[in-house]
């Protein structure tokens, strides 16, 4: 496999142990997004981002979104980390919504990450609570795959972490 750049950003570290089991499956070099630029992002010629779902958006993005300019003709991939078990047509959903422009031929992947409140930051917890609460006042037959996903997260503590998730990816980053 030609070398590559792994870049994460991770807020309760799911997304840095699967930034390190891709390390280990490419022997790639991997940094958080904070500690990189694009002169270094684009010295190589695979770049994939790894980044939590928060509220509907992809931590790193941001950064992904600003070096895509010289990211043309490089083999980019992104893959994201969530509390929802895996859903097609969600994943699509979210590739619609946040991969756009520069980002569109940018292919989306995924893993379940993990939930523990107790670990959440005040804000997280408040967020998370407040929607929990919305929630509960609708149907659950209506639920959308995430929602149910939240609804039984309530109050545990789970770990859905596995590196098989990252299958897909290592295969599409192959030359
Ligand atoms: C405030 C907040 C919002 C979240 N929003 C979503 C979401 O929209 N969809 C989802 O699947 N998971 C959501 N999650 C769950 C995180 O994506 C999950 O815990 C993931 O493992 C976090 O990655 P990290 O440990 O690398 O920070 C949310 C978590 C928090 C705290």
């Amino acid at each position: 496999m030609s070398k590559g750049i792994i870049l994460y950003k991770s807020k309760y570290g799911s997304t840095k142990k699967y930034a390190d089991w891709l390390t280990d499956a490419t022997g790639f070099d991997c940094f958080e997004t904070n500690a990189v630029n694009a002169a270094k992002a684009k010295q190589y010629e695979k770049v994939v981002l790894l980044g939590g779902i928060y509220a509907s958006g992809i931590s790193g993005l941001k950064f992904l979104k600003q070096v895509a300019p010289d990211l043309v003709n490089k083999k980019v991939a992104v893959f994201c980390v969530g509390a929802s078990p895996y859903d097609k047509k969600q994943l699509a959903q979210i590739k619609e919504r946040l991969l756009k422009d520069a980002l569109e031929a940018v292919p989306l992947f995924y893993g379940r990450g993990a939930w523990n409140e107790e670990a959440m930051t005040f804000i997280d917890r408040t967020l998370c609570n407040v929607l929990q609460r919305s929630l509960a006042k609708k149907d659950p037959s209506t639920y959308e795959p995430w929602m149910a996903a939240l609804m039984e997260a309530k109050g545990q503590k789970s770990d859905w972490t596995d590196p098989s998730c990252l299958d897909p990816l290592i295969e599409y980053l192959q030359d």
